[in-house]
């Protein structure tokens, strides 16, 4: 028999033994039941005319507060390691709020995954401020009342998630929750956030944890052009996105010139905030291709960014685009990596994908499917170019409340009907299954 060339896709590399495979979700984006908790600032926007794109609000989401056994079970039934879940501040602070974190957990250990809390993932209590040095202290608190909970079986913590997004959309640009519009007076808000990291680290290791890390996006900052405009413009908003967060927590310095911006005795401050971690988390989507300003303002994965901003965001032709109009760009996630570890050296712990992932309409999501395996076959190559990553987390396990897109953007490898609250496993779901048995057989 004559047999053509194969177009069979080549085999999924071997990843190292012990590898993570795991899942990401965050409590306001899922979990629904606002009347069982406190409010918080996302409430509040969220009901401000315009500022979700569908209207909705996060009141219901995909009703995780009341459905997590059967969504544990489509954590088993895909076969992960270990799953990233939110723990919500306004939740923790209501009566009844940590037995429901306390069910969770039971859940996800009796089904042989590993919990892997993030302690703030922007759904601050209202009436905090991250603009207010207090806030800090109190998340530490905050941090500890979880951690005396949940600590007999959780091992694994992340402190926050992606500060860089939660300073530049929320108090920067005005586009997420609290809905400020400060540009570079909002910087503040960042040192806190990195304080409070810091204190959640000592907090955490009062309380004896072991394994604690931070998730931080990343994604390379290409320059439109060799031009030095477009160079330095480049570079500065490299440093906005890769270094104002990873700096302080790994080196316990700020970039040059950052600490003098900064509200109070930042360089005391240094010393808390940059304790080691364990390891380090890495969200990344895309990269940006940004030049010097022109003027006019650009687009920022569907964000507006405002003339008048030292850089311009320009458009990365030539690529695929998931339904929210990002480029698709694997070996973005090899680049970021590699950047990292030639950055930071000996100073980078073991890396954690904590998320990764796309939003694509439909249930046979085969271009979710290329999405992620292109993913991890250029995270493999950062493994070959010698930095150690651990594991991989896909955002997202559901269809969520995709912040100010609402419900109109779907991350998710289990499709939800919003209306009825079925699940339904996309193609994607399979496919994933199917390379984690393959590589647990391996
Ligand atoms: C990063 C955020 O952590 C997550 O909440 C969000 O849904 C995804 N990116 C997709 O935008």
């Amino acid at each position: 028999m004559v047999t053509g060339p194969s177009t069979a896709p080549d085999p999924m590399p071997r990843f190292p033994d012990g590898f993570l495979w795991g899942v990401s979700t965050s409590a306001h984006q899922i979990e629904g039941a606002a009347d069982l908790r406190e409010r918080s600032v996302w409430d509040a926007f969220a009901e401000r005319p315009g500022r979700i794109k569908d209207g909705s609000t996060a009141a219901v989401a995909c009703d995780h507060y009341h459905r997590y056994r059967e969504d544990v079970a489509l954590l088993a039934g895909l076969g992960v390691d270990a799953y990233r879940f939110s723990v919500s501040w306004p939740r923790v602070n209501s009566p009844g709020g940590l037995d429901f974190y306390d069910r969770l957990v039971d859940e996800v250990c009796a089904a042989g995954v590993r919990p892997v809390p993030t302690l703030f993932h922007w759904d601050l209590p209202l009436g905090l401020d991250w603009l207010e040095r207090d806030t800090a202290a109190r998340f530490a608190g905050h941090v500890s009342a979880v951690a005396d909970r949940l600590g007999d079986r959780v091992g694994t913590w992340i402190t926050l998630n992606e500060p860089a997004e939660h300073t530049l959309l929320g108090h920067a640009l005005g586009v997420h929750a609290p809905g400020r519009e400060l540009l570079f007076d909002a910087l503040p808000a960042a040192h806190h956030q990195l304080l409070a990291h810091g204190l959640a680290v000592r907090a955490l290791r009062a309380a004896g944890a072991r394994d604690i890390g931070i998730a931080n996006s990343h994604g390379p900052v290409w320059p439109a052009s060799e031009a030095p405009a477009d160079r330095e413009a480049a570079g500065f908003y490299d440093l906005l996105l890769n270094r104002l967060f990873s700096d302080p927590v790994l080196t316990g310095r700020y970039p040059e010139g950052l600490a003098e911006l900064m509200p109070g005795d930042a360089e005391a401050d240094l010393a808390v905030i940059g304790a080691p971690l364990d390891w380090y988390g890495v969200n990344y989507y895309a990269p940006a291709l940004i030049g010097a300003p022109d003027g006019t303002g650009s687009d920022l994965g569907g964000v507006r960014v405002p003339a008048g901003l030292p850089f311009s965001v320009r458009e990365i032709e030539g690529r695929p685009r998931t339904d929210f109009g990002w480029p698709v760009v694997p070996e973005g996630l090899t680049e970021t990596l590699t950047g990292l570890r030639d950055r930071y050296g000996a100073s980078l712990p073991p890396v954690l994908v904590t998320e990764n992932g796309c939003s694509y309409d439909g249930l046979d999501d085969q271009d979710r499917i290329a999405y992620l395996d292109g993913h991890l076959r250029a995270l493999h190559r950062a493994l070959e170019a010698g930095v150690d990553t651990r594991g991989y987390f896909v955002w997202s396990l559901l269809d969520n409340f995709e912040w100010a897109e609402g419900y109109a953007r779907r991350f998710g490898l289990v499709h939800v009907d919003f209306t009825t609250q079925t699940r339904t496993p996309k193609a994607s779901y399979a496919w994933l299954r199917t390379v984690i048995a393959d590589q647990h057989r391996r």
